[in-house]
């Protein structure tokens, strides 16, 4: 093994690495040519370093005074502690940097661990001239490579708290509810939230769907909403600026936008590949950030480009007109499911006499199926492969969650139930073992109910453990509790309840979005009984 590379890293090596260094060469020409400084900042970091700003996950390291220091997550936390420490009073106001950052990614998923990116921040600018300057280098940049269309995506990290500012009766536990499922894209959990919310406008009521085309429809008519006012403003003179000087971009919009970063705080800027369904850079304002930092206010914004991305873009050909590819779990839960797809227009027959075969197209080629595992649904949509998943939230529930969970569809309903033999009892004071197929889940089960338990994962026949003493207990999902009779186990706890999700991956939602609007709005119609 001491000649294996770990897992999620590479060597850059000869072509590839040329092609990289010419790309990386052209973009520093450019941006020294443009009047930015150069930067280069730490691979090491203090830990303490990205504290305010927690939810990356971090390669951790020590000093040898025992200090905790990471490897670099992010670079725009170095760069307002590099100007915090050297230009207390008068900050460098252009700068820009090529350099990798290292996040821990999904483990043995394919992802790589880093990431080569190339930023610029603008700092002390407080005027739109600082948007439409990120934007133009950023186009001015991009139009070096050939990459096909690009699409100018703008949004605001205040937008959604502004909207819901609107609602005096919400409470704040209620307005961060929908916010997330906003961001998310979670229509069920959307919908669910806003039954009883009498005075959300109609023009609202699929939110988490209004960007694109979608967005630019109701953008109007939120206008009405007077703090909303002066963020269209602001969108309506970026657009301006770029029809003006750019006139084959096209501009758009999105209401239902994360900040993806939390120090975020205003204009939300994407350059978009529509033909990949790919982010190629992105970023925006963050005026609190150096305010943090130095005591004062200081305006500032940046915009990331990534380089890996821009490389693959160049090779890649346009995908255009190219089947939906739905992954699905194979077994009870495409079973479940496929009546509800047929119903909802989506041409399910290729999958009723499936034989051994995996991959499936319709017969009207707008959709291909591809039959994987449950537990492996999320690689194929999360490294690019399908656009919609289909697949049970207790699966879901265990893995990172870089897809939008849009619709629970209902199906598959079970739930999720700690079970054991008669007597069982979890409060006396020996340390119990709980075998189950979900250690994430029961994990933060029995965490939040102060229960210290042996977890022990076993791939599956759960019901196996207690009756043969390998546990005490089991954590599983019980659909018709057949097997837990035919076991002899008994229901100890109910813990939640499960069903099959609609998954669609973050760009396959802008790449298809009228075919995905139409099968999620035809889905949401069957859900409904319509
Ligand atoms: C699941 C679950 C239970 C069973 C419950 O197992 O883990 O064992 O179904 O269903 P029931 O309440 O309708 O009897 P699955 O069939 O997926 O097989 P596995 O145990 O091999 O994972």
């Amino acid at each position: 093994m001491d000649r294996i590379l770990a897992a999620g890293s590479r060597d850059e090596y000869g072509q590839v690495l040329q092609e990289k260094q010419d790309i990386i060469f052209k973009i520093s020409r450019q941006l020294n040519q443009a009047g930015f400084t150069p930067i280069k900042t730490s691979l090491i970091e203090r830990q303490s370093t990205f504290d305010r700003y927690p939810g990356t996950d971090m390669f951790h390291l020590y000093d040898q005074a025992g200090e905790n220091l990471v490897l670099r997550p992010d670079m725009t936390l170095p760069v307002a502690r590099f100007i915090e420490t050297h230009y207390r009073s008068q900050a460098p106001n252009r700068l820009y940097y090529i350099d990798d950052v290292f996040r821990k990614t999904d483990y043995l998923s394919g992802d790589y661990n880093q990431e080569t990116q190339a930023r610029i921040e603008l700092i002390g600018d407080a005027s739109l001239g600082a948007e439409q300057k990120a934007i133009e280098i950023m186009l001015n940049l991009a139009a070096n490579f050939n990459l096909g269309q690009l699409e100018i995506v703008l949004g605001d990290a205040s937008l959604i708290d502004t909207i819901l500012a609107s609602f005096p009766a919400l409470s704040n536990q209620q307005r961060q509810a929908l916010k997330k499922s906003i961001e998310q894209k979670n229509l069920s959990r959307f919908q669910e939230l806003t039954k009883h919310l009498p005075d959300l406008p109609a023009v609202l009521t699929d939110w988490p769907l209004a960007f694109g085309q979608r967005g630019e429809e109701i953008l109007p008519k939120l206008g009405q909403i007077p703090a909303v006012k002066p963020i269209i403003i602001k969108w309506q003179k970026i657009a301006d600026f770029i029809h003006q000087h750019f006139p084959n971009i096209k501009v758009t919009v999105d209401l239902a936008g994360q900040a993806p970063q939390p120090y975020y705080t205003g204009t939300m800027i994407q350059g978009f590949l529509p033909d990949l369904g790919e982010t190629l850079f992105s970023g925006g304002r963050y005026d609190c950030l150096l305010k943090n930092f130095q005591g004062d206010f200081c305006p500032a914004l940046g915009m990331e480009l990534n380089i890996q991305r821009l490389m693959a873009a160049q090779k890649q050909p346009a995908k255009g007109q190219h089947p939906i590819v739905v992954v699905l779990a194979k077994g009870r839960v495409e079973e479940d499911v496929r009546p509800l797809l047929q119903a909802a227009g989506i041409d399910t027959s290729p999958l009723e006499h499936p034989g051994r075969r995996l991959i499936f197209e319709s017969a009207d080629h707008q959709f291909r199926f591809i039959l994987v595992k449950p537990t492996d649904v999320l690689k194929y949509l999360d490294r690019g492969i399908g656009d919609i998943g289909v697949v049970g939230s207790d699966t879901t529930d265990e893995q990172e969650q870089n897809h939008y969970d849009v619709l629970d569809l209902k199906r598959g309903q079970a739930e999720f139930v700690v079970a054991a033999p008669a007597g069982f009892n979890l409060n006396n004071s020996q340390r119990h073992r709980i075998a189950t197929k979900y250690p994430k889940r029961a994990g933060s089960y029995f965490n939040s109910r102060g229960q210290d338990v042996e977890l022990i994962k076993l791939e599956g026949s759960v019901e196996l453990g207690p009756l043969t003493g390998l546990a005490d207990a089991i954590m599983d999902i019980s659909q018709t509790g057949n097997t837990l009779k035919a076991n002899q186990l008994e229901v100890y706890d109910t813990v939640c309840q499960v069903s099959t999700h609609l998954l669609v991956r973050r760009g396959a939602l802008w790449q298809h979005q009228q075919q995905l609007t139409k099968v999620i709005e035809a889905l949401i119609n069957e859900l409904k009984g319509v």
